[in-house]
């Protein structure tokens, strides 16, 4: 078979393990062809490709980024956006195509595939919002580097007696700071899906520092939201003043440093703020997300010759599945109650009655 291939949206650890694993099954064990598309769906909308065989994806395992390069386009933006996709897949005489992506890439997957097109989806991101999937790749990568940057602030924060705040990413999923939160130890833990009292945050942390704790780590995701009032400032998650991408999400990011000023203005303790942004993006993958990558791109192109279109490869329990497109873009998937009651139940007892966080 020929298939074609492009990676979409933010880049992830974990997009080159996927692309090698796809192209050396294929050729090895089903004799195919691959091209690849090159920056997203740019690349079909502006026909840019590569040829991609496997002295192509040579040394690639370990490497972040994509060798296909990655952009937010959205073809559904764009004057017949839809029909040039179509058009260069049809030139190219393509019998499938992978798209890997998370949830705005595989959107558009989905409409192709309504359109006629065989499309096979794969699972990217590192905020692990994706539906259908117990877990994307790149995940892991960036809460391993989220879980080590707060190691390292940890011990800055006994040093100098500080409160230290986290930054980390994720958009409108707490998973990374949850996961990184709790690894790392973190005394408040703060996430879009619960919106936060200010003062309940500097109580907590008074009443931990009141028992002869004399530090404490904050982690925030990007997308947490103060509960109390409704202003801008206070009510909707900080974003930065640099407008929206194709798909119409504001670049979010700030709200460590506002939540710092707040925090050292109820409490009196020196807080510092260090936002962690695309390092938790670039970079080796860890082991974990070499594997499942790789057994996403092993499971994509045996979907594709299983002939399995408008599905995606999804992680289910610990077994690669096939699970419909639309199962996976119908819903940003946010933390669930479980790991929230992890993050609960190690709380402090003293903080935990005061209804402070994670409650
Ligand atoms: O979706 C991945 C992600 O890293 C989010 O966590 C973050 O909000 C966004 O991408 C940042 O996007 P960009 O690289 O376009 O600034």
């Amino acid at each position: 078979m020929k298939v074609g291939m492009l990676t979409g949206g933010g880049d992830c650890p974990g997009l080159n393990a996927v692309i090698r694993a796809i192209v050396r099954k294929g050729c090895f064990h089903y004799d195919d062809t691959f091209v690849g598309f090159l920056e997203g769906w740019r690349g079909l909308l502006e026909d840019k490709s590569m040829p991609l065989d496997l002295a192509s994806v040579g040394g690639i395992l370990p490497r972040g980024g994509t060798i296909l390069r990655t952009s937010r386009t959205n073809p559904d933006k764009h004057a017949d956006g839809l029909d040039r996709c179509i058009a260069t897949l049809q030139k190219y005489d393509l019998d499938a195509l992978i798209a890997i992506g998370g949830d705005d890439t595989l959107s558009i997957a989905q409409k192709l595939h309504e359109r006629g097109t065989k499309v096979v989806g794969i699972p990217k991101t590192i905020d692990n919002d994706l539906g259908g999937t117990d877990y994307t790749f790149g995940f892991d990568t960036a809460v391993n580097v989220a879980t080590s940057a707060i190691d390292r602030v940890h011990t800055t924060a006994e040093a100098h007696n500080r409160v230290m705040v986290v930054e980390v990413m994720g958009r409108d999923a707490g998973w990374i700071a949850l996961y990184s939160g709790i690894a790392g130890g973190a005394d408040v833990i703060l996430i879009p899906e619960t919106p936060f009292d200010i003062d309940k945050v500097a109580e907590t942390i008074r009443l931990r520092h009141a028992r002869g704790r004399y530090f404490s780590i904050v982690v925030v995701s990007e997308g947490a939201k103060f509960a109390t009032t409704l202003d801008i400032e206070h009510g909707e998650p900080v974003v930065a003043d640099l407008g929206k991408d194709e798909f119409g999400h504001v670049h979010l990011g700030g709200i460590g440093n506002l939540l710092a000023r707040e925090i050292e203005k109820r409490t009196g303790f020196e807080t510092r703020t260090v936002v962690l942004g695309h390092i938790q993006r670039g970079g080796t993958p860890s082991a974990f997300d070499r594997v499942l990558a790789t057994r996403y791109g092993i499971g994509a192109i045996d979907m594709v010759h299983r002939g399995e279109f408008g599905c995606m490869a999804a992680l289910r329990g610990n077994k690669i599945v096939s699970v419909p497109l639309v199962d996976a873009i119908a819903k940003n998937r946010t933390v669930d109650q479980e790991m929230i009651d992890v993050a609960y139940g190690i709380l402090d007892k003293l903080t935990r009655d005061k209804e402070t966080v994670m409650k």
